[in-house]
């Protein structure tokens, strides 16, 4: 008899999880950067168990394993090679249609990338963002946030206490190899991950977890009551 509202559960969970209030990420990116060059290691992309990571670029959208360069390892882990140039679009999505944020990761064919994150960082924590050559060495830079310059040339360029403000197009510039791509930071509260909200969520009966609270013990009730 509980099978069912168990089973159900966790879509309901990520439903509300994907309310605009709240940023639920299950995407995993590792290495955890926004930009890479053009030929350069592959990164790796996981979901949550249940979830297959996607991508979108230009108009075409593809499956985990759809493409040569976009492999699938098991169920919800892919491997994205660099060898061809694209900037694409990566989240998480059910067989329901459910979907994760995403994240962008810029292919670029510049002398520089500005090293950022992927995936959203934590309000209160501490960012410090560099300048790569494609040898890998950090040059120094000047670092911008929207049209902005942020000090004097430094090797990097360290955010302390992130806040929602600090949310916007960052890039670099250097005296020699040009500039960066612009890269969108995103900020998200300090939250338990969706996964842990979800787990919880069931295993804890369906009892008080952060904001789900009352949603989940709707949803018990209208289950239980039929
Ligand atoms: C997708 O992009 C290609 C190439 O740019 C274009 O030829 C095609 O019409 C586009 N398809 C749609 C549905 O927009
Ligand atoms: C951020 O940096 C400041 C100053 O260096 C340090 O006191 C603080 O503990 C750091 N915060 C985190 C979350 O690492």
């Amino acid at each position: 008899m509980k099978t069912a509202p168990v089973a159900l559960l966790p879509g309901v969970c990520v439903l509300l999880l994907s309310a605009p209030t709240v940023s639920a990420v299950s995407l995993s990116v590792s290495p955890n950067l926004q930009q890479v060059f053009s030929g350069s290691s592959p990164v790796s992309l996981s979901c949550d168990d249940g979830w297959t990571v996607r991508r979108t670029r230009g108009n075409q959208t593809d499956e985990c394993g759809a493409a040569a360069d976009f492999t699938r390892l098991d169920e919800s882990l892919c491997v994205q090679d660099f060898k061809t140039t694209f900037t694409a679009i990566y989240w998480c999505e059910t067989s329901s249609g459910q979907k994760s944020d995403d994240v962008t990761i810029s292919v670029s064919e510049k002398g520089v990338i500005l090293e950022i994150p992927a995936l959203p960082v934590t309000k209160g924590s501490n960012l410090t963002l560099r300048c790569r050559l494609s040898t890998g060495e950090t040059v120094a830079a000047y670092f911008f946030y929207s049209g902005r310059l942020l000090g004097p040339r430094n090797k990097e360029h360290t955010i302390s206490n992130v806040q929602q403000s600090n949310e916007g197009f960052y890039w670099c510039a250097t005296d020699l190899s040009g500039s960066s791509a612009h890269s969108y930071l995103r900020v998200r509260a300090n939250r338990l991950p969706v996964s842990v909200e979800m787990t919880q969520c069931i295993e804890e009966n369906y009892e008080a977890v952060v904001d789900l609270t009352a949603e989940c013990a709707l949803f018990e009730d209208s289950e239980y009551s039929e």
